[in-house]
């Protein structure tokens, strides 16, 4: 696959970890997590920079080291970044690949199925503040992306669910045979391909999210960030707290009638059948609930903003949603 952006193109290459070290420039540095490091060895005889694991290293304190570290290596402009790992590892990676000396080079190899269907694709890089997710970041898409499919082997039964719930989603939103196929279980190369293809198909038609589309990979994200920031990021995970969010969203739809009636109760047997959560308590909170959702980055105003399905396989964003219906939908729920 092939992705075209404002300045260029980058692959996506599905490759053997043993391949990797032949691939990559010799002149560049890893970035990794500890987790990583100690499960997978590392291509080649390149520096390595390695953070500690989860989203707390996504923060401007890492992302100074990971500067700090870079400069005692001696990385110049004509080197690079290569991520190893996970969503973190390529959003705080890629930011730093974009800041280092004005930027350098960055390659990302994702080794979450998140990570390969959805973080490592589409450019986007940034950090989180104490105030809220992704707040500093920049579009820096990779010069390349390598997937070893066989580092999913290790990642936990958690994890690997977390990621299929974004694989998940794009059935919902565009590609309702995918669906089918993730049903079936086994995760193979054309089904990460597949889903990297819509991915692709959304952000090549608005790269820079202003024209309403790729507000669409944020179906179930509004609820979704929302109880992951209630909840402090916590007890869960970005795939689980968004699984709930395409239940309560696909809900809410039917509740404007913007969405086909019955699709809720299709998305949430998907859901379930996949072993993901779709309820939570907070969603009883509805005024705190929907303080939080009013700063959702999606957002016009003061109104609420979220991407409904028109029905599985259509998406459209909504940025003018009454916050009193919303209220009205989640005390009646
Ligand atoms: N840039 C984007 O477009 C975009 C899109 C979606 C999500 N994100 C970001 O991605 C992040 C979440 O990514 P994530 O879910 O990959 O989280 P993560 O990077 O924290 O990885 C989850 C855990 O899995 C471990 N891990 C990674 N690879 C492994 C492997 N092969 N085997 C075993 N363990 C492994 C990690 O060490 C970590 O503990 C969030 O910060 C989110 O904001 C970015
Ligand atoms: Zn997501």
């Amino acid at each position: 696959v092939i992705i075209r952006h404002q300045n260029g193109s980058y692959p996506v290459s599905f490759v053997r970890w043993s391949e990797l070290d032949e691939l990559l420039p010799d002149n560049y540095v890893v970035l990794t997590d500890a987790e990583v490091a100690a499960l997978w060895k590392l291509p080649g005889k390149r520096p390595v920079v390695t953070i500690p694991a989860g989203e707390a290293s996504k923060d401007g304190a890492t992302f100074l080291q990971c500067h700090s570290d870079l400069a005692k290596l001696g990385l110049r402009r004509q080197g690079g970044i290569i991520a190893i790992g996970g969503g973190v590892v390529g959003d705080l990676g890629g930011f730093v690949a974009a800041t280092y000396q004005r930027g350098v080079g960055f390659i990302q190899i994702p080794t979450t199925l998140l990570a390969m269907v959805d973080s490592s694709v589409g450019g986007k890089v940034a950090i989180d503040l104490p105030e809220g997710k992704n707040l500093v970041g920049a579009f820096y898409p990779p010069q390349a992306v390598y997937v070893a499919l066989e580092t999913l082997a290790s990642l936990s039964e958690r994890e690997y669910r977390s990621g299929l719930a974004e694989a998940l989603k794009y059935g919902f939103i565009g590609d309702p045979d995918l669906l089918d196929i993730l049903k079936k279980g086994h995760l193979t190369e054309s089904t990460v391909a597949r889903c990297i293809a819509e991915k692709q198909r959304v952000v090549e038609a608005d790269e820079f999210e202003t024209l309403g589309v790729r507000a669409t990979l944020n179906y179930g994200h509004t609820v979704g960030h929302a109880l992951e920031q209630l909840t402090g990021y916590a007890d869960l995970k970005h795939g689980e707290a968004i699984s709930i969010g395409m239940v309560v969203e696909a809900e809410l739809g039917e509740f404007l009638a913007v969405t086909e009636p019955g699709t809720a109760d299709v998305v949430r047997e998907i859901l379930s059948e996949a072993g993901l959560p779709v309820d939570h308590p907070l969603l009883k909170s509805a005024d705190e609930l929907i303080e939080v959702m009013r700063r959702d980055k999606k957002g016009r105003g003061t109104e609420l903003a979220f991407s409904f399905l028109l029905r599985i396989g259509e998406c459209k964003l909504f940025n003018k949603v009454d916050h009193s219906r919303v209220r009205e939908f989640l005390i009646g729920r």
